[in-house]
């Protein structure tokens, strides 16, 4: 089941990314830290790319799918989890809307905007953990051996011809750049001040 180590491994790429910029918040609020506006723009960008392009197709087109066949029971669990992937890309439009005004509009934006990365995290929380706990055991209850090849070739290829096997790549590469953009200990980057 080589879909259900995927999954846990992007919902943590993920959750360290919302830590990271949850952290980063901290900084700027309690400890007067000035943003790196890069920074931000390249976690909402991840954000953005991640999940809501790569990750929550492949549970939507594989996952899902398959287990909405096995189990009909579940269909009002995956209707929700289904709509929040499309929520999600709401929720980016808002997160990159508040970023935009804190970067020109200055200090008073910035309560607007932790806001909304507060928010987006906690969505995501909530959203990760119901998959781990309720669909994934479904699933493995449910799903048969070939039902799970299908799923692994498709998690394993990333799902999707056009993205190609070099995808997972550059979502590695996109994941190094924060690290590298983000000071310690969340990154080793450049001290904020
Ligand atoms: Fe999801
Ligand atoms: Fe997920």
């Amino acid at each position: 089941m080589q879909a259900i180590r995927i999954i846990h491994d992007e919902h943590r790429s993920l959750a360290a990314v919302l830590h990271g910029m949850l952290y980063l918040l901290r900084q700027i609020r309690d400890g007067g830290a000035k943003p790196n506006f890069e920074l931000f723009g390249a976690m909402i960008y991840y954000f953005d790319a991640f999940p809501e392009r790569f990750h929550h197709p492949k549970e939507d087109n594989y996952l899902f799918r398959v287990l909405r066949i096995r189990h009909p029971d579940a269909a009002p669990l995956l209707d929700r989890l289904e709509k929040e992937h499309w929520d999600g890309a709401h929720k980016i439009r808002t997160l990159e809307r508040t970023l935009t005004r804190y970067q020109h509009g200055g200090e008073a934006e910035f309560p607007k905007f932790a806001t909304a990365v507060e928010a987006y995290a906690a969505f995501h929380w909530e959203h990760m953990r119901t998959e781990e706990d309720q669909v994934l055991p479904l699933a493995q209850e449910h799903l048969s051996p070939d039902d799970w090849k299908a799923v692994d070739t498709a998690f394993l290829e990333h799902g999707d011809p056009m993205l190609g096997a070099e995808a997972g790549d550059e979502y590695e590469a996109l994941f190094r750049r924060i690290v590298n953009l983000a000071p310690p200990p969340i990154g080793v980057g450049p001290e904020a001040r």
